[in-house]
């Protein structure tokens, strides 16, 4: 916290506290001076005002209030936080930290969290026979703890891969169970449908999960490892390597091999250069037949399903400017558990399409 917002909360809290007290003592040392009828000398439609003492009732509960305000400042953060923390603490990541109003959020969010893993341990995946990942996750978890401070580990993503890998068949187990496919499509209406659609047929840019084409593949493990790890999508822009005429040339050949669905007249010499450009420069992330390689994310450009459109005027600029489209991450956001039914639930839209 800054030194402002530091002080600004300082003078609040503490400021406050020390201006009642003065005002307080002021009034309780302040004589008035009395006539002899022991009245100030004030009236008011006939009233007259004595100078009598506070009732004491009222003196305690002032007084106690005031000591009860002591009390926040012993246990709060209220007079410059970054000095003094408070005694009051609040448990996260199994530790005892000083109270802030995040440190509560986080508190409470881990203590919700864990009444879910409990229900998702005991309940979902008991119920689907997938017991024994319970094992994999606490093994990944800790992986995942040591990577919190060992960032730039290759060796340790790969062993957290290789358990992530290793869910995949628990996965299966829970795309065919119902309660965890409603748990995982509840879990997709909230966070995946914004870019998916709530029905997970996609649009443009944002794939269709519910067909069997896959840019990195539809198996439980290939499906995990997208939604655990994010996935971004690199097509470079050809437009200065190949020159315009070089990008029309690819596009009409991709038209050609993909069925030419739109009926152009296809400029044939144009097919013919087009073939040569792809072999020489498309096929490594396309592959030989140009039906895609999941390992580079590449689509299949023969078939009838297009990402980014697939008309002529669409595919050059596809190929003049490159595309990247982000798949974000979403085990720091939803953990393990949670990326078990999405990944369980997209494979159950897939795999009733089969
Ligand atoms: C911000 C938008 C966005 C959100 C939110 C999002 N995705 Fe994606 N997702 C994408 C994009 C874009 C791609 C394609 C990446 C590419 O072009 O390489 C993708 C790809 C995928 C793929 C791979 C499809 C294939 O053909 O291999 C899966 C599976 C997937 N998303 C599942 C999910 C799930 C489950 C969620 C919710 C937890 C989710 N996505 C949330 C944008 C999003
Ligand atoms: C480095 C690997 C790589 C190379 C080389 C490459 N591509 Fe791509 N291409 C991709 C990826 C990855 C995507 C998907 C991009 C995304 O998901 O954002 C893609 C997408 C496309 C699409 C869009 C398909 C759709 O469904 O909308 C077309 C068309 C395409 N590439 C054509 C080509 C042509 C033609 C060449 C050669 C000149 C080429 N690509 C070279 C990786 C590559």
């Amino acid at each position: 916290m800054s030194f402002f917002w530091g002080s600004w909360i300082t003078i609040l809290s503490l400021g406050c506290w020390l201006f009642i007290f003065a005002v307080l003592v002021w009034t309780l040392r302040s004589k008035p001076v009395l006539d002899e009828d022991e009245t100030t000398g004030h009236s008011y439609d006939g009233i007259r005002e004595f100078d009598k003492p506070l009732p004491k009732w009222w003196l305690v509960i002032f007084f106690g209030t005031m000591i009860w305000g002591l009390g926040y400042f012993v246990l709060f953060p209220a007079i410059q936080p970054n000095v003094w923390k408070g005694v009051t603490t609040v448990e996260v990541d199994g530790q005892q930290v000083p109270w802030t109003s995040a440190n509560e959020l986080n508190s409470q969010l881990q203590a919700n969290n864990r009444v879910f893993i409990e229900n998702f341990e005991q309940n979902i995946l008991a119920n689907a026979g997938a017991s024994e990942a319970t094992a994999i996750l606490a093994k990944l978890s800790d992986l995942q703890a040591q990577r919190k401070t060992n960032e730039k580990n290759e060796d340790l993503q790969k062993q957290i891969d290789e358990q992530i890998t290793l869910l995949a068949p628990y996965v299966d187990k829970l795309a065919a169970d119902p309660e965890a496919q409603k748990a995982g499509n509840r879990l997709f209406l909230q966070n995946c449908a914004l870019c998916h659609g709530s029905n997970a047929k996609g649009s443009v840019g944002y794939p269709n999960l519910t067909d069997n084409d896959w840019l990195y593949g539809g198996t439980a493990d290939q499906i995990l490892l997208t939604i655990h790890n994010g996935r971004v999508g690199a097509m470079a822009a050809w437009q200065k390597q190949l020159g315009e005429s070089g990008v029309r040339a690819a596009a009409e050949y991709v038209l050609k091999i993909s069925g030419n669905q739109n009926d152009y007249t296809l400029d044939e010499a144009k097919v013919a250069q087009g073939k040569a450009i792809f072999e020489q420069n498309c096929v490594l992330c396309h592959g030989a037949d140009a039906k895609g390689l999941t390992a580079m994310g590449a689509p299949n450009l023969t078939d009838d399903i297009w990402l980014f459109g697939g008309d002529r005027e669409t595919i050059r600029t596809t190929i003049r400017h490159g595309r990247s489209g982000v798949m974000p991450e979403w085990q720091s956001k939803l953990g393990n558990e949670r990326v078990m039914l999405l990944a369980a639930y997209v494979r159950s839209l897939s795999q009733s399409a089969e």
